[in-house]
C-alpha cells in the first residue's frame, strides 16, 4: 500500500528516516496536485527540524533531479562549469563571473533561482533587464550555450521542477535554512543543467542561511558529496556575508552594479570574491593551472572589455534591452528616495545583512508572499560599509522604492543594522577557506 501524505509528513516529523519510494511518491504526488501546499510546508518544516543523514539527502536528490530531465551538453565542445551560491544580500557574483568565465573559454550553462528568504536571487535580477527572458526551452539553452558559450535561465517544467514549486513555498515558509534542503535545492539544478564541473560559494555569518562556520563548512562538505556521488567535480569556497556584498541591493540596482563592474569600476569586496570563484571555475574548466593564473586571466577579460562584450551578446541572445547596458540612467526611477543618516561620528563598525536583506523585501525587491511581484527598480544602495568612516548626518544608505507605506519601516530597519563604533572595527577575512573532496585548505 502507498503512504498517505499525512503519514509520511509524521513519520519525517517524528525523526523518522523517509525511504527512496516515499520521497518519490511524496513529491511526484506534490507536482501532480496529490500533495497540497499546505502539506508540503509541513513536510518541509519537519525536514527543518528533523534534518536528513547522508544517504536521504542523496536520495532527495536524486527525486528532485528526476523529477525533469537531466540536459545532455555532449554536443557543446569543452570542459562546462557553472557556479551557484547558497545565498547572499547584494550577491550579485554570478551576473559578472558568468560572462567573464565564458570571455576566458569555458563553457558555463547557469540554472538559477529566485530570491529566498532574504536573499536575492540571480532570475530576479536578470529578469529586472526589460525582455530578459529566463525561460528559454531547452532547444534554446543549448542554441545559447553553443553561440555564446554562456547561457542564463531558471527551472523549466523540463529542469528540477521540484525544485522550482519547492523553493517558492520555501521562500515565504521560513524553511530555507536546513542542509538537505538546501543541497536538494541547488544540487538538483545544478546535475540537471549538463555541467562537467561545479563550484560554490557557501555563505556564512548573519546574512547567510548557515551563520556559524561550522555550519557552512558542513553544509559545503554535504554539498561536495552529493556532487561526488553523481560524479561531478565540486569544490567550494566559505566566504563571508556579515554584511552585503557591493554596494547594491536589490534587482536592477545590482545588475547595474555588475555592468560598473564589467566595465573595470573597483568594488572590492565584489570583485574579490568574483574573481577567486572565477578563477577556480578557469581552473575545473581547464583553461588556468593555479588559481594565481586563473585570477590574472580573470581580471584581463575585465580589463579588455571583453567580459562586458560577452555579458551583453548574452543578453541581447535572450532577448534583453542591450540599451540599457550602455546607457543604464535610462532605466525607469523609483518614485522615493530615502536616505539613510548616521546618528554619529565614527566608523562602520556593522551592516547587517539580515535585516538589509528584509528591508528589501519590504520595499518591493523580493516576496513577502509567493504571489508577490517583485518592483526591479526597488533597492537600497548601501553608500558606507563596514570600516568606513563617517560624520554624524553623513548618508549611510539610500533607499528606493514606489511604497511610502513601507518606506518608515524599511528606513528604520536600515538605520538599525547599521552600527557606528568609534574606532574601525577589525576587518574581517572575505574568504575563509577552500573545501574540496580532499579536505579543507587555506585560501
Ligand atoms: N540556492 C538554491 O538554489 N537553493 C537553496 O536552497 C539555497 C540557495
Amino acid at each position: 500500500v502507498s503512504a498517505l501524505p499525512a503519514e509520511i509528513i509524521r513519520k519525517k516529523r517524528d525523526g523518522d528516516r523517509l525511504t527512496p519510494a516515499e520521497l518519490k511518491s511524496f513529491i511526484a504526488a506534490y507536482l501532480d496536485g496529490g500533495v497540497a501546499d499546505y502539506q508540503m510546508s509541513a513536510f518541509l518544516m519537519a525536514v527543518y527540524f528533523r534534518g536528513m543523514d547522508e544517504e536521504e539527502t542523496a536520495a532527495f536528490t536524486d527525486v528532485m533531479l528526476n523529477s525533469g530531465s537531466v540536459v545532455d551538453l555532449s554536443a557543446v565542445p569543452g570542459i562546462k562549469v557553472d557556479k551557484h551560491s547558497t545565498g547572499g544580500v547584494g550577491d550579485k557574483v554570478s551576473l559578472i563571473l558568468a560572462p567573464i568565465v565564458a570571455a576566458c573559454g569555458v563553457p558555463v550553462p547557469m540554472i538559477s533561482g529566485r530570491g529566498l528568504g532574504h536573499t536575492g536571487g540571480t532570475l530576479d535580477k536578470l529578469e529586472s533587464i526589460t525582455g530578459f527572458r529566463t525561460n528559454l526551452s531547452l532547444k534554446e539553452y543549448k542554441e545559447v550555450l553553443a553561440a555564446t558559450g554562456c547561457v542564463m535561465i531558471g527551472q523549466t517544467a523540463e529542469i528540477a521542477p521540484a525544485d522550482k514549486k519547492m523553493y517558492a513555498l520555501r521562500d515565504v515558509t521560513g524553511t530555507v535554512e536546513s542542509i538537505p534542503l538546501i543541497a536538494g535545492s541547488i544540487m538538483s539544478k545544478k546535475l540537471a543543467e549538463g555541467i562537467d564541473a561545479l563550484v560554490l560559494d557557501v555563505k556564512t555569518g548573519r546574512g547567510a542561511f548557515m551563520a556559524s562556520r561550522e555550519r557552512s563548512r558542513e553544509l559545503a562538505q554535504t554539498l561536495i558529496r552529493v556532487g561526488k556521488r553523481f560524479g561531478k567535480t565540486t569544490t567550494a569556497l566559505i566566504t563571508d556575508m556579515s554584511q552585503p556584498l557591493g554596494h547594491a541591493v536589490g534587482n536592477w540596482v545590482e545588475v547595474a552594479e555588475s555592468f560598473d563592474c564589467l566595465r573595470g569600476k573597483e568594488v572590492p569586496d565584489l570583485m574579490e570574491v568574483t574573481y577567486a570563484l572565477s578563477a577556480l571555475m578557469l581552473r575545473s574548466g581547464g583553461k588556468a593551472v593555479t588559481i594565481a593564473e586563473g585570477i590574472n586571466r580573470s581580471k584581463d577579460a575585465v580589463q579588455s572589455g571583453r567580459a562586458l562584450a560577452k555579458f551583453r551578446e548574452v543578453v541581447g541572445r535572450q532577448g534583453g534591452n542591450v540599451e540599457f547596458i550602455d546607457h543604464p540612467h535610462t532605466y525607469p526611477v523609483c518614485k522615493h528616495i530615502i536616505h539613510v543618516k548616521s546618528p554619529a561620528n565614527g566608523f562602520v563598525g556593522e551592516c547587517d545583512a539580515l535585516a538589509i536583506g528584509f528591508a528589501s523585501i519590504l520595499i518591493g525587491a523580493g516576496r513577502a508572499t509567493t504571489d508577490d511581484a517583485i518592483d526591479p527598480k526597488a533597492g537600497i544602495m548601501l553608500l558606507k560599509k563596514c570600516g568606513d568612516r563617517v560624520a554624524k548626518d553623513e548618508t549611510l544608505a539610500t533607499i528606493l522604492t514606489d511604497r511610502a507605506e513601507t518606506a518608515a519601516d524599511a528606513q528604520e530597519r536600515v538605520a538599525r543594522a547599521y552600527t557606528i563604533a568609534p574606532d574601525a572595527p577589525k576587518p574581517v577575512n572575505l574568504i575563509h577557506e577552500m573545501i574540496d573532496e580532499h579536505g579543507v585548505h587555506e585560501w
